[in-house]
């Protein structure tokens, strides 16, 4: 950073940006006062923090500041005295001596102290956000997040997208959640609804001709708070036309790379693709975290005729995991029990010995079935091979869990593995009232193989919907849309949603399709949690400046809260006393 955007008609420099080559001058800085240590009677060192980080300060020992104070300290850059000098400080070699401190607001002393090595309780961080911003890891998330954000602009702008901004009070969109409501104050009884994601308005920019739309777009879904899921949350949101799916991975793909490239330094290869159906083979998940392996084995065919009861099922499946033969007897009681919470009947394990298979179900394997579970992923002694026999569903989706409780490192380590999913199914179970439910939203353009499945086999349809994965976290999602008005009735009809509720729910969108829309495609990606996992962070409260907690409160507005009457009159609203 040049010295030109640094200095201000306050202050010559930031704080970490003095150094060496700063040696005789006599400079300002602005910050707070992070420490203050008396050195003797007469003298004082300040830690002063601004933005970039600390710098020592050596005062008189009658200058009236503390931890805190906002200060402008004049002095001389001076090296530090032989034995002083601190290389865990990138100012370490330096100080400011002679000092002028001129207070320019007092500080009551801060209710934490604001330093990166303490644990804080996360309640008191957030009722004085404002204080914790000023703590590294934050000022670090958010600038990550910064950069994050103007890389992803900056690619999109390069690809020949153009920003366009959506409203927020708007009317139902179809994300499936449950939504924020506003009240109109002029239309009495009414209400506009926070949008889910700008997913209609992006389709409509499309019949607008907009033909590449991006938006950095604010969210808003009332669904249960989550490590990565707020009520508020951000997409980079786009839409093309006259795209099909693959021209859609293409522009996701430089996008989120060009920000890991900005964030990280390093350019990841390309993004690698896997269908639904393979993910959830391999990995009983559709988002697959490919750091590491412990891939699902299918051993069905082996046990076709077996004798074992617990094995009799449609599927068998099998995971090695590395090292797990030294698992306690109560820690596979535990796996065991967990599976079962998860829907299995069972889980079996054997333990890979040098005298062959540890296990109560060992002495009923026939040879065939002993050599394939002692071949499962190229097991060894030392490992344990888990296995889970159920409808195939069932047993990878088991086991799938399991792989992730006993494999998944943590959010802050490893490399990030990017994976794209494709040919989601386009319908996911049924709702309360039998209806199938749309497994990304009904505008989603079935595979054009399937599209004779429809009225007969709709749970067999695939769908033109991909998901973008990182780590094990659904980083995104999108979809070729249904632009031609015959298909998206078929699709209408087999998800019960009647004439009149299609009108009356989507009726504008319909209705506009019919004056000329183009085909068309989309992505929306969660910035959130793009930069939560750049960060390291478990959780992305963690990069964002002012989130909600848990039970969707702001501890430090004290939202939500109760409204005046005089304002519940005007909104003609009758409010419940607090419950
Ligand atoms: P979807 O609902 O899958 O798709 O959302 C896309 C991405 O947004 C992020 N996300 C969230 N992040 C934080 N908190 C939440 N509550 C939350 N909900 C979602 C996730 C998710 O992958 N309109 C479609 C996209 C499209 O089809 O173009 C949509 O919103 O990272």
């Amino acid at each position: 950073m040049s010295q030109h955007h640094e200095s201000t008609s306050m202050r010559d420099l930031l704080c970490a940006s003095l150094d060496e080559s700063h040696v005789g001058r006599v400079l300002s800085v602005c910050g707070w006062v992070a420490k203050r240590r008396e050195h003797g009677e007469h003298l004082a060192f300040l830690d002063i923090r601004d933005r970039t980080g600390l710098v020592q300060a050596v005062v008189d020992g009658s200058v009236d500041v503390r931890s805190e104070y906002v200060v402008r300290v004049t002095g001389t850059v001076t090296r530090r005295p032989e034995g002083t000098l601190n290389d865990r400080l990138a100012t370490g070699r330096i100080e400011l001596t002679d000092c002028t401190v001129e207070v320019l607001s007092a500080a009551e002393p801060p209710p934490f102290q604001l330093d990166d090595r303490v644990d804080i309780d996360e309640q008191v961080r957030l009722r004085y956000r404002f204080l914790d911003l000023r703590r590294e890891q934050m000022q670090r998330n958010l600038r990550l997040r910064a950069v994050v954000n103007g890389a992803l602009r900056r690619a999109m702008d390069a690809q020949g997208f153009c920003e366009v901004e959506t409203p927020l009070l708007w009317a139902p969109t179809p994300e499936g959640a449950r939504e924020f409501v506003v009240p109109s104050r002029l239309h009495p009884g009414e209400f506009y609804v926070l949008p889910q994601s700008p997913q209609i308005a992006k389709q409509l920019l499309m019949v607008g001709g907009f033909d590449r739309y991006y938006q950095i777009a604010r969210c808003l879904r009332d669904e249960d708070l989550r490590a990565d899921r707020q009520f508020e949350f951000t997409q980079l949101d786009l839409e093309a036309s006259f795209v099909t799916q693959d021209d859609v991975l293409g522009f996701v793909s430089r996008a989120v790379l060009d920000a890991a490239e900005a964030v990280t330094g390093v350019r990841p290869g390309t993004i690698p693709s896997m269908t639904w159906a393979e993910a959830l083979d391999r990995y009983g998940t559709d988002k697959p975290d490919l750091r590491f392996g412990m891939a699902l084995e299918d051993l069905s065919e082996v046990f076709v005729r077996t004798e074992v009861k617990a094995f009799s099922a449609t599927t068998v499946k099998a995971m090695r995991v590395p090292g797990g033969a030294s698992f306690s007897r109560s820690r596979l009681d535990q796996l065991t029990d967990h599976a079962k919470e998860l829907g299995a009947k069972g889980l079996a394990w054997f333990r890979i010995t040098p005298e062959g298979l540890d296990s109560p179900l060992a002495r009923f394997l026939n040879e065939a079935e002993s050599a394939a579970i002692r071949a499962v992923d190229g097991a060894e002694v030392g490992d344990i091979v888990l296995c889970v026999a159920d409808e195939h569903s069932e047993a990878c989706k088991v086991l799938g869990a399991l792989r992730v409780t006993l494999g998944s490192p943590p959010v802050s380590e490893g490399p990030h593995h990017y994976v794209w999913i494709t040919d989601f199914p386009m319908f996911e179970g049924v709702d309360e009232d039998g209806n199938l439910q749309a497994a990304h939203h009904p505008f989603t353009m079935p595979h054009p193989d399937d599209l004779d499945l429809i009225e007969t086999h709709p749970l067999k349809v695939r769908s033109q919907a991909y998901d973008l994965v990182l780590n094990g976290w659904e980083l995104g999602s999108g979809s070729v849309r249904i632009h031609r008005a015959d298909i998206q009735s078929r699709v209408f009809k087999a998800l019960g949603i009647s004439d009149e509720e299609a009108e009356s729910r989507f009726g504008f969108l319909l209705g506009a399709f019919k004056y000329g829309a183009p085909p068309h495609a989309g992505f929306a990606v969660g910035l959130d949690r793009l930069a939560a996992i750049f960060a390291g962070e478990e959780n992305i409260r963690e990069v964002i400046a002012y989130p909600k907690t848990q039970s969707g409160a702001d501890l430090m507005t004290g939202a939500p809260k109760s409204i005046s009457e005089r304002q519940a009159r005007d909104l003609r609203l009758k409010t419940a006393p607090k419950g």
